[in-house]
């Protein structure tokens, strides 16, 4: 099993506002930058409950076909989700990660600044893919939390683009 996360942030870090507005990140997700082909290569989303939360707001289904897997410790409500395919599960990150690869996913996509963090701490995440946004907000939901100890990252490659995105890719090292 790989689990990627591919992230926007601002530069000081932050993946939404405090009200959770997505505001800074460029409209559509700005130029392509290897969104869909990251995309086309997962099995599953693993999502957190308040990312779902944003994500149902969209005016479209933003995941297509691709299976979603929402994570909250009560039930949450999937009816409003209109042509997904979408379900809910709960539990240690070992736990949900075990349930997929048992289901055949071999590769995941970790969403949300606290559902990464648990996986995270959990050792989980394989592949970190951040993509800087040029700008700064000063506050807001950070994607990196406390981590009962260092998690080393090796470099893999680091690519611009026109508008100022800074994409990098790490990998998690063994
Ligand atoms: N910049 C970007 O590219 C980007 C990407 C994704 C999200 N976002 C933004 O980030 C914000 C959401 O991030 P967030 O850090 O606030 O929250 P989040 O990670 O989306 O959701 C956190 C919630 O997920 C549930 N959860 C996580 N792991 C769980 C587990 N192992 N078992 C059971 N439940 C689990 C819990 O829900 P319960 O409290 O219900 O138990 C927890 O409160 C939104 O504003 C979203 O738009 C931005």
């Amino acid at each position: 099993m790989t689990i990627s996360v591919f992230i926007g942030t601002s530069v000081d870090g932050f993946i939404a506002r405090p009200n959770g507005d997505l505001d800074f990140l460029p409209v559509g997700g700005g130029e392509p930058h290897g969104y869909d082909e990251f995309m086309a290569s997962v099995d599953a989303l693993v999502i957190g409950r308040k990312t779902f939360e944003t994500v149902l707001a969209f005016p479209a289904w933003p995941y297509g076909q691709k299976r979603v897997v929402v994570l909250s410790s009560r039930p949450v409500d999937l009816s409003a989700v209109r042509g997904g395919v979408v379900e809910q599960m709960a539990g240690e990150p070992s736990a949900v990660v075990a349930k997929l690869a048992a289901s055949g996913a071999h590769h995941l996509y970790v969403d949300g600044g606290i559902t990464i963090q648990r996986f995270l701490r959990a050792g989980l995440v394989q592949r970190l893919i951040i993509t800087r946004v040029p700008v700064l907000i000063g506050d807001g939901i950070p994607l990196f939390g406390t981590l009962p100890r260092d998690v080393r990252l090796r470099h893999i490659a680091t690519q611009h683009y026109p508008s100022g995105l800074v994409k990098s890719e790490y990998h998690v090292a063994a």
